[in-house]
């Protein structure tokens, strides 16, 4: 049977996943990591955390290994994320900074980061998970003292050290029209009004089966699609309540073709990153208490439903 890179290709879309840097070692997931994605993103290890866990001090490594994993095996890098409200090192969380001084660390962030992967990360979130569920700005320390402003100066940092990398935004819940994505659709429009480097809104789409409207979903990826820019489903896994039965995964499959077709129905929507290869190594039981099996492969690594539901939908495409 051909990889989901394989079916994916042809309809010019990519398809990715979270790649977590401590389980490259292990051969299953390395091969399936290579062999059926043409994209990949760092769950963990670009995160300002990982890199800068002292002022000053940056630790490379993990961002180094996915993107060297990236070029043997011919796939895109999109880099995951800039400036986000968690998983902040604790110097950046708990340190108190004038307002100037603030701005400086972030931008000087977004500028040291993204130059070190000049060339190499052709994706970024720029700005992850701005927004409060209301469509009001999050409270995080960036907009607390900055204002939306650190959102503006984060892009412009960022084209400044690669003209060449695409400029995200990322959220979760912003999947359909709803409070929250209809902020972060104005914020959108302010920002392209002044000019501000902006190339692509990502939507995470941490979902939940029976839960998915792909008909919602296309038309939100397409309003955002006509502002002109691109659109990106960056984060899919769709959850149950455990444990898991074959109806579960049925519908399971289905609601990964729904977001999927939603996807490959909208032009500008340049793919599909799913947020980790098993149910074993998912976020998602350590979240969601009795909640699980959200991704395309079981526990053992075989794949579900939902693995051949993807395959169908780029076939189909
Ligand atoms: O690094 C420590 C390690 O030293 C320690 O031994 C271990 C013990 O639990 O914890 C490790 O940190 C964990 C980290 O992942 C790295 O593995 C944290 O506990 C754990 O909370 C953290 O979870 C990540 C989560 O983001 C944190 O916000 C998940 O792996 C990652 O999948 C998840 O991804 C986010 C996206 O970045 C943004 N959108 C939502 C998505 C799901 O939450």
């Amino acid at each position: 049977d051909p990889s989901l890179r394989e079916v994916a290709d042809p309809t010019g879309r990519f398809i990715g996943t979270a790649v977590n840097d401590s389980l490259l070692n292990d051969s299953t997931y390395r091969n399936i990591a290579a062999t059926e994605f043409d994209s990949v993103t760092a769950e963990n290890a670009m995160k300002w955390e990982s890199v800068e866990p002292q002022r000053g001090q940056y630790d490379w490594a993990g961002g180094d290994r996915l993107v060297d994993f990236a070029q043997q095996n011919g796939q895109l890098v999109y880099g995951h994320t800039l400036v986000w409200h968690s998983q902040m090192p604790d110097w950046l969380e708990n340190g108190s900074f004038s307002d100037t001084e603030l701005r400086e660390i972030m931008t000087d962030h977004v500028t040291t980061q993204v130059g070190r992967y000049r060339g190499e990360v052709q994706r970024w979130d720029v700005v992850n998970e701005a927004f409060n569920e209301d469509g009001s700005f999050r409270q995080s320390k960036f907009y607390q003292q900055l204002g939306a402003s650190y959102i503006a100066d984060s892009f412009r940092a960022a084209r400044a050290a690669d003209p060449d990398a695409k400029l995200f935004i990322n959220d979760y819940n912003t999947e359909t029209q709803n409070a929250k994505s209809d902020g972060l659709y104005r914020l959108v429009q302010d920002l392209l009004a002044q000019g501000v480097p902006i190339d692509g809104v990502g939507f995470q789409n941490h979902l939940i089966v029976g839960n998915v409207n792909g008909s919602a979903i296309r038309q939100n990826l397409q309003r955002f699609a006509d502002l002109g820019l691109e659109v990106a489903v960056t984060e899919l896994d769709i959850r149950m309540r455990m444990p898991a039965d074959s109806s579960k995964l049925q519908q399971q499959a289905r609601d990964y073709r729904a977001v999927a077709d939603a996807c490959l129905a909208v032009d500008a929507c340049s793919g599909i990153t799913v947020w980790g290869i098993s149910d074993r190594d998912s976020w998602v039981p350590d979240v969601f208490e009795g909640e699980g099996a959200a991704c395309p492969w079981d526990d053992n690594y075989r794949p579900k439903p939902a693995y051949d539901a993807l395959r169908d939908a780029f076939v189909a495409a």
